[in-house]
């Protein structure tokens, strides 16, 4: 069937079943689901309880929490002003949660909070392999602590997410930035150093030595890499209280027994952070090889609106970028439930009577679908084939009169007569002996 409307690049339907699109496999809701099930299951397993917060969020907020100089802000947020409220299709989740926790007064709850969370995000971005426009973070955030053992622990639900999905081969890398005042002095150091060499920067580069020098350490150019190994580094600007909490944090992790590497050029897309700074990277997902990224957030609650310093720290992952890599690894997920029975009704009588016999099944916690479309007996056979039902259950006119259905075992090819009577007992018996021999 044609349509006039296409969903608009970087965004994408999820589908019953997984398909490719532009070279990336979508995968299925059920796999979704699936996944969802598992992070929840991983998360709570810390003590760490759901939030869900608007996709509309204040402007304002995420400007002032992300910073105004980050990429995010100045250049991929889908920002729109109705009446005098400036709206935001939220960019991430972090700055969110933390005006819901100043807003509904969550620090009174006492102890500090874990929240974790599963939603989707915007981003202007050019969308490419692993890069969209709307695409879905799971992540959790620990506010309330300034404990190294928080950093800690928000790293090892980190860890444990990807260990659950079976992707061992990842790469974590950590730095710390230090408190309030060692990034300022770092990023005048790093300007004074670049500055001399601006005519060899490229433009984004040059632009980026005005407004946040800090970013081109990110930078991929080779050039840029050489003149960088010259330059100062942000380690020696580093705070004595942060590097104390430093050294914590990398003995916890190594009580734990997560390896990692320290990358002192490591600092990240967004301005809150201060001490802990960590990426996780896929060697599967080429160009956008960050599957998670997280870190120390401290001063983020005064930038948005709170009295007091609220200490926090958590982490963000790309939902999508892990398919990409449990899908370049070949892992598969649990298969989508299929029907357990099919309904093949013949006759006007015999489709009532299907009606309510799928209804009576489906309240006895079984999966049962019917024709819909009044079809002959091979093409509702197809169907309860293609759908992959466990088994068919076929009704006509003799079979009304008999009060007997034939029972069609779809996997085994074996087909019986049993009385309405006893369909659902028997049925549910021969399902579980089913299921115990697959497993
Ligand atoms: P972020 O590094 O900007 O951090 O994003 C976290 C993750 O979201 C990335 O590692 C990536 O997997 C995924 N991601 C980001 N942008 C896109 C995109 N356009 N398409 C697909 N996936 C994407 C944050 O957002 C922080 N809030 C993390 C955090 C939580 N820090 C403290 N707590």
């Amino acid at each position: 069937m044609k349509t006039a409307f296409q969903s608009i690049k970087g965004t994408f339907d999820i589908l019953p079943d997984k398909y490719v699109a532009e070279g990336t496999t979508i995968f299925g809701s059920s796999d979704w689901c699936f996944v969802e099930s598992k992070l929840r299951e991983t998360f709570q397993r810390f003590g760490m309880k759901e939030i869900r917060t608007p996709i509309l969020e204040p402007t304002e907020l995420i400007a002032r929490g992300i910073g105004q100089l980050t990429d995010i802000v100045s250049k991929e947020m889908f920002a729109f002003e109705r009446g005098d409220t400036n709206y935001v299709l939220r960019p991430e989740i972090t700055a969110p949660v933390m005006r819901a926790y100043l807003e509904h007064h969550l620090d009174q709850k006492g102890g500090p909070q874990r929240l974790f969370y599963i939603g989707p995000c915007f981003r202007a971005e050019r969308p490419q392999k692993g890069r969209y426009r709307q695409f879905h973070q799971f992540g959790c955030e620990v506010i309330g602590s300034p404990d190294p053992r928080a950093d800690a622990e928000v790293i090892a639900a980190m860890m444990a997410v990807y260990r659950s999905f079976g992707l061992a081969d990842t790469r974590l890398r950590l730095n710390t930035l230090g408190d309030a005042e060692s990034r300022p002095r770092y990023r005048e150091a790093l300007r004074a150093y670049l500055e001399p060499y601006a005519g060899e920067l490229s433009e984004v580069s040059r632009q980026r030595l005005r407004t946040n020098p800090l970013r081109i350490l990110d930078t991929k150019d080779e050039k840029e890499r050489r003149l960088l190994e010259g330059a100062p580094v942000l380690t020696d600007f580093i705070d004595h209280e942060s590097r104390r909490h430093y050294e914590q944090v990398k003995m916890l992790l190594g009580d734990l027994g997560v390896t990692f590497e320290e990358d002192p050029y490591l600092v990240r897309g967004l301005d809150y952070y201060t001490r802990t700074a960590f990426e996780l990277e896929s060697p599967d997902l080429g160009a956008q090889s960050a599957l998670a990224g997280g870190g120390r957030y401290d001063l983020l609650a005064k930038e948005i609106g709170s009295e007091e310093e609220v200490p926090a720290v958590g982490f963000a992952a790309g939902m999508e970028r892990l398919f990409l890599a449990m899908a370049a690894q070949d892992k598969s997920f649990s298969a989508s439930p299929n029907p357990d029975v099919f309904f093949v009704a013949l006759g006007e009588e015999a489709e009532r009577w299907a009606v309510k016999m799928a209804n009576a099944f489906r309240n006895e916690g079984l999966i049962a679908v019917i024709d819909l479309k009044g079809r002959s007996m091979k093409a509702q056979m197809r169907e309860a084939n293609r759908q992959n039902a466990r088994f068919a259950v076929i009704v006509g006119q003799d079979e009304l009169a008999a009060g007997e259905a034939q029972v069609k075992n779809m996997q085994a090819g074996e087909q019986k007569n049993v009385p309405f009577s006893d369909l659902l007992r028997t049925i549910r018996a021969e399902r579980e002996a089913m299921i115990a021999s697959e497993n």
